[in-house]
């Protein structure tokens, strides 16, 4: 179990870094008490030390020839943060992040979110999901719980999402075999996974990443084919792979039952839902959203549903992203389940089988 506690170790690290500026200005946040400009500036200035250096970003060209007043759309920011968080029965709470000082429009072209809604998730073919344990299973499950979740990452300015979606079900389902933490490489599928309708930084579909994996015949490791968060030629040594997957994806679509069942019976499973704004402002409860929509050419962004449960009579999926411990609530977020929220029903998948490459092959030499 050396792997999964190494994952704990790395999770507990990510969380204590980031001394919490959320907490710090609960009082702020939640409007107990009115904000005022000098609060402001030493929020902005706990901001900047808190979240620049390891944000690393780089706004893209168009917007780097502006002069953007970054301490006043912080400013903005936190009013917003303020008028959400003293709304009246708020299902969620907002608060700052990583993010909290880029435009709207900068934010969208960072995950370069409008190029996955060119993906057609009904062009998924839905998978017959065996109903094996029936009404016996839990009212609440968290994989996180039984040390199968691997760390949360990041994947930058760069939209490929539906990479680590993937990884972080096949790293998740292979420490559920084989209780060991084996960091994938999110860029091989980036570069690598194009003939499966694919498109490296401008999106790409898990289902399709699976049965990449599966007939490309193994998956890197992260080590060996590092992340770049560019799309780059496929220079990927098949006799680095780590790991496999057989039988292909399986396709669940429509039934947010099914995927409960099936998130319980087999462990993670890489889902998809629409962006909207607001949802990057996420702190901590349970996402809802009345503005975006929910069919399979709506979803935008592809992300790794790890539990589900009940909160405060709400339904809701607990989820990793993929922005970094530093967003959300340590790197994860929970939305409504059973309303097809944002799309969470349309477009999701899980690997069948995942094995070991190293293993299989000695198990051959025997
Ligand atoms: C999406 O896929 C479905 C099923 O294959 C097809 O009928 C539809 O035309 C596709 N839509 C787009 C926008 O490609
Ligand atoms: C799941 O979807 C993928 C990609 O759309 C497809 O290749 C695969 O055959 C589907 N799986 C099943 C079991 O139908
Ligand atoms: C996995 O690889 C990523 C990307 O290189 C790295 O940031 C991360 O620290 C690694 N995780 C662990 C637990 O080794």
């Amino acid at each position: 179990m050396q792997g999964s506690k190494i994952a704990v170790l790395a999770l507990l690290f990510s969380s204590l870094a980031l001394a919490n500026i959320n907490k710090d200005f609960a009082h702020i946040l939640d409007g107990t008490s009115a904000v005022t400009l000098d609060d402001i500036e030493v929020m902005y200035s706990k901001f900047v030390q808190q979240y620049k250096q390891q944000m690393n970003y780089s706004p893209s060209s168009q917007f780097k020839s502006q002069t953007i007043d970054r301490k006043m759309i912080f400013a903005q920011k936190v009013q917003e943060i303020i008028k959400h968080n003293t709304a009246p029965s708020v299902s969620y709470k907002k608060g700052l992040n990583p993010f909290s000082d880029m435009t709207e429009e900068e934010f969208v072209s960072y995950y370069n979110i409008n190029a996955q809604a060119e993906q057609n998730c009904s062009a998924t073919k839905r998978s017959e999901i065996p109903q094996l344990m029936g009404d016996g299973i839990p009212e609440q499950w968290d994989w996180r719980d039984k040390g199968i979740v691997s760390p949360v990452k990041n994947q930058g300015h760069c939209g490929s999402c539906w990479t680590f979606s993937t990884v972080g079900c096949l790293e998740a389902h292979y420490l559920k075999r084989y209780g060991q933490f084996k960091n994938l490489s999110e860029q091989q599928l980036v570069d690598c996974a194009s003939a499966y309708d694919n498109h490296g930084c401008n999106g790409g579909l898990p289902s399709h990443a699976f049965e990449y994996v599966k007939d490309n015949g193994g998956i890197s490791t992260e080590a060996s084919y590092p992340y770049q968060a560019v799309t780059n030629q496929c220079t990927v040594n098949p006799s680095s792979y780590a790991v496999g997957v057989r039988g292909g994806a399986v396709n669940i679509s429509l039934s947010e039952e099914d995927l409960r069942q099936a998130l319980f019976n087999n462990g993670p499973i890489s889902i998809a839902f629409q962006v909207v704004d607001g949802f990057r402002d996420y702190s901590s409860g349970v996402y809802v959203s009345s503005t975006c929509k929910n069919g399979p050419s709506d979803v935008n962004h592809a992300v790794l549903a790890v539990g589900y449960g009940t909160e405060n009579g709400v339904n809701y999926w607990l989820i990793k992203n993929s922005w970094g411990a530093a967003w959300g609530d340590k790197g994860f977020f929970k939305m409504q389940r059973g309303v097809n929220m944002c799309g969470v029903a349309v477009c999701n998948s899980y690997p069948q089988e995942v094995y070991d490459i190293s293993q299989e092959f000695k198990v051959f030499l025997q």
